[in-house]
């Protein structure tokens, strides 16, 4: 097909990636198109545009896209871009209304995306505009999983259930429990000086929690009881890597009835939240299976290309700029007390003051800025743990590593970076058959 060689940024064999795809101004150009202009990207949560013509705005790589939810509850999405000369249609993060008037010369779209109303319509064009032809520009595809809204731009896109594939297996664990669905709080939004790519790769490297975050967690492990993390836990540790269709995860293995862990879960409430999980463990049951519902949690992961920890986005604005947006997800039927300790722990873990995220922010920053000197160009980054140690598992689906520290899923995400930016179309680039067995009620929309 069309595949080209012209990006070899990563060597599997070896895990050396050329620090160029941080920093170079043209890479940067050729992925919004490549990249962003053709996978699939989250772009919302139905939680956010819960009534009929609601909207929320938002972006898909630089391009600022307007979702709705039109009269009669469907969901669209469009680019935020007045058909007549270009200006923003929308200039508000969200809100309510029918149709959008451009602030320049005032042509007006429906919600639905059509041009409804042209001023001098007659009197200046004479009636002979085509008006059906100057709709909004629409995404080629959308589709929702558990509540969250993903788009894409290329119409030769697969569908969002073979995009996700096998992770959606893991997703669910956290995503799709209940009954009711989720809601989302945010976005929190902050710009950081790195490339988008750095915090999407560190989804999945535990290897750093010890060393980076050693302050953070002795300070949450003496106000608020968590327990500290260290080097001999980590690599001691039976949860897992794995990689699927450039997708990052990492998950743990539960005993029957052990309490599931997460960022606002301190030694004074966890009671509170062992009571939820038996409270609701027979409808998880029944929508995840059992095994799901009680051994398997979800951890860290990234979605490919710019999801980062769950529906929390890494928005590029330049080759060193990422605009940051902090969502935190909850059981929208959870108690009050439970929802209020996800977002405040979510906040003090990953927010724009988060603890962790502060922490991470600097490492990203250099690891991106590496790549800007010829010297330092000449020395690869070094991807290399674990080579060679992860498989297809009886039990797990994806490519999963043996041990929980890893650069597996590293490897993986820039390879499947490198596909898309040498692909032509869609069909070049690959997609994991789908082999997970997914027992219980939930389905890609809840
Ligand atoms: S640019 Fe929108 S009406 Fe002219
Ligand atoms: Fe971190």
């Amino acid at each position: 097909m069309g595949t080209s060689t012209k990006y070899q940024v990563i060597d599997p064999v070896n895990g050396l990636l050329d620090r160029r795809i941080f920093s170079d101004a043209g890479i940067y150009q050729e992925e919004l198109e490549k990249v962003f202009g053709r996978a699939w990207q989250m772009i919302g949560h139905e939680s956010l545009i819960p009534n009929p013509n609601d909207f929320f705005l938002t972006y898909m790589g630089e391009d600022p896209v307007i979702l709705t939810r039109d009269a009669k509850g469907e969901v669209h999405a469009f680019l935020n871009m007045c058909r007549h000369r270009g200006n923003r249609i929308v200039r508000a993060d969200d809100g309510n209304a029918k149709n959008f008037m451009c602030s320049y010369h005032g042509w007006t779209y429906s919600n639905e995306g059509k041009l409804v109303s042209v001023p001098g319509l007659q009197e200046a064009y004479y009636g002979e505009l085509d008006v059906d032809s100057l709709g909004l520009v629409s995404v080629a595809h959308l589709d929702i999983y558990a509540g969250i809204v993903f788009a894409t731009w290329a119409s030769d896109a697969p569908t969002l259930k073979a995009y996700l594939g096998d992770a959606r297996w893991y997703l669910d664990t956290q995503f799709n429990r209940r009954d009711g669905g989720m809601q989302a709080y945010g976005p929190m939004k902050w710009t950081q000086p790195v490339n988008w790519k750095a915090p999407v790769d560190n989804s999945s490297d535990n290897y750093h929690v010890a060393i980076t975050h050693l302050g953070s967690a002795i300070v949450q492990s003496q106000a608020l009881g968590r327990p500290r993390t260290s080097h001999e836990g980590l690599f001691k540790s039976p949860a897992k890597h794995l990689s699927v269709n450039g997708h990052g995860l990492t998950f743990r293995m539960m005993e029957a009835n052990e309490p599931r862990r997460g960022h606002g879960v301190t030694k004074y409430n966890l009671h509170l939240f062992q009571e939820y999980q038996q409270d609701t463990l027979p409808e998880v049951e029944r929508r995840l299976g059992s095994f799901r519902a009680q051994h398997v949690q979800l951890g860290n992961h990234s979605l490919f290309p710019n999801g980062v920890l769950g529906f929390r986005l890494a928005l590029p604005q330049g080759p060193l700029q990422t605009e940051f947006w902090h969502f935190s997800l909850v059981d929208k039927e959870a108690p009050e007390e439970i929802k209020r300790a996800l977002r405040t722990g979510s906040q003090g873990n990953n927010g724009a003051a988060g603890m962790f995220e502060q922490d991470d922010i600097d490492n990203w920053r250099q690891v991106s800025e590496s790549g800007r000197s010829p010297v330092a160009r000449r020395y690869p980054q070094d991807l290399s743990m674990g080579v060679g140690h992860a498989s297809i598992h009886p039990d797990y689906p994806g490519m999963v590593s043996e041990r929980y520290i890893s650069e597996n899923n590293q490897r993986n995400y820039y390879a499947r970076w490198q596909e898309f930016m040498n692909a032509e179309s869609w069909a070049d680039i690959h997609i994991d058959p789908i082999t997970a067995s997914f027992e219980g009620t939930a389905g890609m929309r809840g």
